[in-house]
């Protein structure tokens, strides 16, 4: 009680006298205008961008606003757009455009013809591992034949309706089961077929929003996650309006700081996410102890296992040990698995997996009033693709446990020997300890870039890395033929070699692009350049367009400049 009084006396106190000998529509006008901007004040102060992030992109934006710096920026844009184009044309190889539909259908050899050209664009010989990550696997002739058959008996089905086409829908739940399974998840473990990463987990961030929004009332959802989770977690958080606390790392291991992560948590906090393993370096966070947080917090813990999901779960059978990472741990609540990366399926399909049926329920989206009827959907889409989803489970079943434990196998065993000569070579050093298929260097001595620039033109293509500046290779099933490892390690030694000679040098062309846009401050600037690059990707030429001849046989008539200069 006193306390109370200790508090309150003086307070009453205060607000009486503010108001002495003021008129009732003064108290009240006062009140409402306090508690007006008090709302005003924690609506601005919390919002899905820190403050701090706020104010330094108003001040770039009104820094851009300045007539010369904003013609500049729009000079230099408009140039990088054009190259961005004419990059386009050069891998599309001055192959003709279709951009309007042929008036006449075209003769089916035809347009395998075209399809076939079209596929085999591009400089990379992705088929014999010159790749990093990309192509899992190159599928053999009777894989390959499964697959086609498979798809072409399945591709007008659609488990949007179980009435019509129940087997579909049979399939999905039996890829979901066996996931489950191989998760050990127990009876209540849930779960959906998605079309890739991106979606499994986007449709994770939607369930743990809204199962925290009616469960526990959060309006002002949170995710505290590393910032080595995958970018498809910004992208959910952006669709869905969540925050995003992105934890350090430690950085030794290259594995989320559980005392920084734990620091994240606020009584917003709609999820934890940790990576088995992440993207940029192939580590692993620390899921136990992740997990406990969750449990500890009651707060859902999801674990991305899109990327090595596949390869983890079948670790241990292949003779390896791993730490623990999925629903053994109590607090591992959803999981995120790609069976179109170690899955060796065709691309288009993943899984997203839930320890209890009742966050799956908030992944559904369900109108209930709709004039076309009462309409519940599992996923992003209405209409789904049978086909891939049936593709999808005739690989899982030509594979089986053996053959993805043998394919596991080859893939860690090449991964481990890679990493071992890597860590032999001097001038180079490996991020952390890499978990499973993922190894990423960084160099004390050059700019790496210059690697990649060199390993380039003999034909490898690497991930880049920033922040700091690194490379990875992802190690899939089509390095594991004879002589490829061999051969990369052969080209990294001398490659480095080479640079360590001349050490101060720096990259060139693209190369150099890489280095110095992390050296942008206004990384609004780096985002619209990447806008433009995504346009130069869905590029086509104006005026282009195609006619059916005689033959039924497709014919260009080209009027741009760039691309009849090269077909000539
Ligand atoms: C590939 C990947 C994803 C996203 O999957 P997509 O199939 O590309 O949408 C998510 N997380 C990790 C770790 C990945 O490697
Ligand atoms: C496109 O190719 C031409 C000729 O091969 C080359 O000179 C040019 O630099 C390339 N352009 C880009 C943007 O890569
Ligand atoms: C479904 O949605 C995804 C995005 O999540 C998209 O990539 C895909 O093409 C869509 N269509 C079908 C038929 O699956």
């Amino acid at each position: 009680m006193n306390v109370i009084n200790f508090i309150s006396v003086p307070a009453k106190n205060t607000i009486n006298q503010t108001f002495k000998g003021k008129e009732p529509w003064e108290i009240a006008g006062m009140t409402s205008i306090t508690i007006l901007t008090v709302v005003w004040f924690y609506n601005f102060i919390f919002q899905e961008e820190s403050i701090v992030e706020r104010i330094k992109k108003s001040a770039l934006k009104m820094v851009r606003r300045i007539p010369a710096v904003r013609n500049k920026i729009n000079s230099e844009l408009k140039c990088l757009s054009e190259s961005f184009e004419e990059e386009a044309i050069n891998r599309t190889k001055a192959l003709p455009y279709i951009t309007s539909l042929p008036n006449q259908g075209i003769d089916l050899n035809e347009i395998l013809k075209l399809v076939e050209s079209s596929v085999y664009l591009g400089n990379y010989d992705w088929k014999n591992g010159r790749v990093s990550g990309c192509v899992y696997r190159n599928a053999e002739t009777d894989l390959r034949t499964l697959v086609k058959e498979v798809y072409s008996l399945a591709s007008l089905t659609n488990p949007l309706h179980p009435d019509i086409f129940p087997g579909v829908c049979k399939m999905e739940a039996e890829v979901v089961r066996i996931a489950c399974q191989l998760f050990n998840g127990d009876g209540n473990s849930c779960g959906t077929m998605t079309t890739g990463g991106t979606e499994s987990i986007l449709m994770a961030c939607k369930a743990f929003r809204d199962y925290a929004r009616d469960v526990k009332g959060i309006t002002r959802p949170e995710m505290v996650m590393p910032v080595t989770a995958h970018s498809a977690f910004d992208k959910a958080a952006q669709y869905l309006k969540i925050r995003v606390r992105a934890v350090q790392l430690d950085p030794d291991s290259y594995t989320v700081n559980i005392a920084a992560m734990k620091r994240a948590i606020t009584r917003n906090t709609i999820m934890l996410v940790c990576s088995a393993p992440n993207f940029p370096y192939g580590t692993m966070d620390d899921i136990e102890a992740i997990a406990k947080l969750g449990l500890r917090y009651n707060v859902p813990v999801h674990v991305d296992a899109c990327l090595g999901g596949f390869l983890i779960c079948f670790m241990r059978a292949a003779g390896y040990s791993v730490p623990e990472f999925d629903f053994r741990l109590e607090g591992v609540c959803s999981i995120s698995a790609d069976t179109h990366k170690y899955g060796y399926a065709p691309k288009g399909s993943s899984v997203v997996l839930y320890r209890d049926k009742k966050y799956r329920h908030h992944q559904f989206t369900i109108t209930t009033d709709w004039l076309g009827g009462i309409y519940g959907s599992p996923t992003v889409n209405g209409s789904r693709a049978g086909g891939i989803i049936a593709a999808c489970w005739a690989t899982l079943l030509y594979f089986g446990h053996e053959g993805y434990v043998q394919s596991t196998k080859k893939v860690i065993d090449t991964t481990r020997f890679i990493e071992q000569e890597l860590r032999k070579m001097d001038g180079i050093y490996v991020f952390g300890t890499p978990v499973t298929s993922v190894i990423a260097i960084g160099s004390k001595f050059f700019d790496i870039y210059r690697l990649s620039q060199a390993l380039n033109s003999r034909g490898w293509n690497l991930n880049p890395l920033q922040f700091p500046s690194a490379l990875h290779i992802c190690v899939t099933h089509v390095h594991t033929e004879p002589g490829v490892a061999q051969q990369f390690v052969h080209d990294m030694k001398e490659d480095v070699a080479t640079i360590l000679r001349n050490p101060s040098e720096n990259a060139k062309g693209m190369y150099a692009i890489y280095g110095s846009s992390q050296s942008i401050a206004d990384r609004s600037i780096v985002g619209e350049i990447t806008k433009y690059f995504l346009d130069a990707v869905y590029y086509t030429p104006k005026e282009e367009c195609t006619t059916v001849g005689k033959e039924n046989r497709i014919e260009f008539k080209t009027s741009n400049e760039k691309l009849n200069s090269k077909l000539l």
